[in-house]
């Protein structure tokens, strides 16, 4: 449980990731007294830094990146449980310095916060070491590599030396409140069990929308684009926990075995159809939120002949009994109006409208799941607008069911998406990480994407900075009678 104590490794201490969000998120574990106080946090860098240089900079970035103030008596307590490890990680023999650091008699969890190419080296460097053991549980990181062949080649390296229960794969969204809700909304509430697919559904929208731009990450991210960095993992996770069948239970596998389901029912697309469902975007230069930003191309360190999109609309179908003919359209973009994700599922219209003279056309019931920020969900209904007199018998109102989680839960923090993730590792649970078979399968169908793109050898539509992506999304739904919905 989470009280047991464990060696906690963090590979790559000094990067971005360590330093934006699992040092505050263990932090703030300490702080809700989910870490056992024999626990020890193993920073691993290249840095040549002491162990008082070290928790210096921990405290700065756990000051800089955690939303609140230092906590001083947490802060004590978590200082006292960090220790730091020079570890050249391509170099075997540097490995050697890890064993006066951890103890072989603990459970040991090794986060490998480091880019994807080392996680072989890490590997072998602990083998070498000798603390591989079958308790010990390692923790990766996305991306897991580039397209289906390399990450077969990163899982296949790590699974040399630990077995698939040893693994935690982080897709961050699924440490999300929101993102875990859609569990709970869907198969605790009979109101939408029942309603849930083909028959009641028209179609669904995920939209993943980033005010933000490139962030000083040119060079990972024009590699990767926004197919890899997003939809790959995050779009397609939470498409999966719209889209699945009831789990038998909440088990690690009873919950994946429904999601890889999903993804291997992912219609393909290729080059026959990727024009007709796809669009790729790349901003230029424009205003978000009345700041003036500059485009793609002209980010520091930017190559100005790349070709790497900011911005995908994709229509997705589903070739499964439960969401035949019902497409999903997916979105998401750097550098849009503002940072939304939400899920907006339209319902069907009503077969037969009794309202024809307050409203033509009946509308048709749609619910919103509000990922962040502003989390919540909210069910758009029809009411009668309440008077004796009006334009009809029966006048009509478009009304909301809103349920908003800042209102609702006033008194409850909602923790850091990665917090739950890191104690969900300490506790050995692996239902909110991606198994082996579902990365390959989420990749197997970006791969047919990304070929396609290539062939068709055409660059990325651009779109204004500040606006909602290229005028081809908008037509992706619009040529069949739909619209993106945008609550904000
Ligand atoms: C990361 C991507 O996985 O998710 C980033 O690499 C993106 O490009 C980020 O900005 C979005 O996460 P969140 O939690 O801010 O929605």
């Amino acid at each position: 449980n989470s009280f047991e104590p464990c060696d906690f490794v963090l590979f790559g201490t000094q990067g971005d990731l360590a330093r934006r969000k699992l040092l505050p998120s263990l932090y703030q574990l300490e702080k809700a007294d989910l870490m056992h106080a024999e626990t020890k946090v193993i920073g691993v860098a290249r840095q040549d830094i002491s162990q008082v240089e070290y928790v210096a900079l921990v405290k700065e970035n756990i000051e800089k990146f955690s939303k609140e103030e230092l906590c001083q008596e947490t802060w004590q307590r978590f200082s006292e449980k960090l220790d730091y490890v020079q570890v050249d990680m391509k170099n075997i023999d540097s490995y050697k310095a890890f064993k006066d650091h951890v103890d072989p008699k603990r459970m040991m969890v090794c986060y490998f916060a480091t880019p994807p190419s080392i996680f072989g080296d890490i590997c072998l460097g602990l083998k070498a070491a000798k603390i591989i053991d079958k308790s010990m549980r390692v923790v990766l990181e996305k991306p897991i590599g580039h397209d289906l062949a390399s990450s077969k080649k990163i899982n296949d390296q790590v699974a040399e030396f630990f077995d698939e229960s040893q693994i935690y794969r982080i897709d961050h969204y699924l440490g999300k409140e929101t993102v875990l809700n859609l569990i709970a909304l869907r198969f605790a509430n009979s109101i939408f069990a029942t309603n849930w697919d083909h028959n009641c559904i028209d179609h669904v929208q995920i939209s993943v929308a980033e005010s933000v731009g490139i962030e000083g990450r040119w060079g990972y991210f024009d590699e990767a684009g926004q197919m890899r960095d997003m939809v790959q993992n995050h779009l397609l996770q939470i498409l999966t926990l719209i889209a699945m069948e009831p789990p038998a239970n909440l088990d690690a596998d009873s919950i994946r075995d429904e999601k890889l389901k999903v993804l291997k029912s992912l219609r393909p697309i290729n080059a026959s159809n990727v024009r007709q469902n796809t669009v790729r975007g790349q901003y230029v230069g424009g205003f978000v939120k009345g700041q003036e930003v500059p485009g793609y191309l002209d980010e520091p360190d930017a190559n100005t002949s790349s070709e790497s999109e900011t911005f995908i609309a994709l229509k997705v179908e589903l070739d499964n009994w439960r969401w035949a003919g019902v497409p999903f359209y997916l979105r998401t973009g750097k550098r849009l109006p503002n940072k939304t994700s939400e899920v907006n599922i339209f319902f069907k219209r009503q077969p037969h409208n009794l309202f024809k003279d307050s409203f033509p056309e009946l509308p048709a019931n749609k619910l919103t799941i509000r990922l962040q920020p502003d989390e919540g969900v909210e069910v758009t209904v029809m009411n009668k607008v309440p008077g004796l007199t009006g334009k009809s018998s029966m006048d009509l109102q478009k009304s909301k069911l809103n349920l908003s989680f800042s209102e609702t839960f006033k008194d409850e923090r909602i923790a850091d998406a990665y917090e739950k993730l890191l104690l969900e590792v300490m506790l050995g649970n692996q239902a909110l990480f991606v198994r082996r078979d579902e990365v390959e399968a989420a990749w197997k169908w970006v791969d047919g994407i990304l070929a396609a793109w290539k062939n068709s050898n055409e660059p990325p539509e651009p779109y204004q900075a500040g606006t909602w992506g290229p005028v081809a999304s908008i037509a992706l739904l619009a040529r069949e009678d739909r619209a993106w919905y945008e609550s904000r």
